[in-house]
């Protein structure tokens, strides 16, 4: 049983919406975490949440008392970290007007892709969401250059070499063709960095448009570019059921 006010450690980090509780466990056991200006390394230590200051990294943080998730259609020309190097709009900027809770993207798509993020303050759904155990499926439009073969659509269904490991199998599915490019619909269930970039390449149709249309059941629907809108407490629970 929780005293009143007091809650664990990770817990508490979790609540902040930083990382999931487990990536928090190991955040304390790395020595990231100071309680009160006091590197705290052991796991099971309660903080009070209404007297105690937690710092992450020598960042104060605090604990966020009401959920939100988001999804956003992410326009091409847009980054999916929360500050940049080289100073480019994130999808922050998108959506800073009307959410005023601090909430951040649940993976990544990359600065010239476009389409389906969803962003959340709930570190412990965003754990759900991205973990490979999950196998939760992504769907992409990709247009690309060249008309795959059906040995080359094998290669995705089968699953293909990439750097260096084995994507998981993928469905794949030509949409319409028209002067020498082609339009694909493409279901992964993993998220690597460029994965579907890498994979068209490699069977030698480079990717000149790419756009994510749905994470598992949640689908972008007719969101216009550069707009979001609450998840419907439906999707919700379906993403916290996953
Ligand atoms: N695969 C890619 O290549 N890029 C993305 O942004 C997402 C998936």
């Amino acid at each position: 049983m929780e005293e009143e006010g007091r809650i664990r450690l990770q817990k508490y980090i979790a609540l902040s919406g930083i990382t999931s509780r487990r990536k928090a466990e190991e955040l304390i056991l790395s020595g990231r975490v100071k309680v009160n200006n006091k590197i705290v390394q052991t796991l099971g230590e309660k903080v009070d949440i209404n007297r105690d200051r937690v710092e992450v990294d020598g960042k104060h943080i605090s604990i966020v008392k009401h959920n939100v998730y988001i999804i956003l259609n992410k326009p091409v020309g847009y980054v999916t970290t929360v500050s940049d190097q080289f100073n480019r709009p994130t999808v922050l900027d998108l959506i800073k007007d009307g959410v005023k809770e601090r909430v951040y993207p649940v993976g990544r798509l990359d600065y010239d892709t476009e389409g389906l993020l969803i962003l959340t303050n709930d570190g412990d759904l965003t754990y759900k969401i991205t973990h490979p155990r999950h196998n939760i499926q992504k769907v992409y439009i990709a247009v690309v250059e060249g008309i795959p073969t059906q040995k080359d659509l094998d290669k995705f269904r089968k699953g293909m070499k990439i750097d260096n490991y084995f994507t998981s199998p993928a469905q794949i599915k030509i949409l319409q063709t028209m002067g020498g490019k082609s339009k694909l619909r493409i279901t992964i269930h993993e998220g690597k960095n460029r994965q579907v970039r890498k994979m068209c390449e490699s069977i030698g149709c480079p990717v000149i448009r790419l756009k994510r249309i749905a994470i598992g059941n949640i689908s972008l629907g007719d969101l216009p570019s550069g707009k979001w809108r609450y998840l419907k407490k439906h999707e919700v629970n379906y993403l916290k059921n996953l």
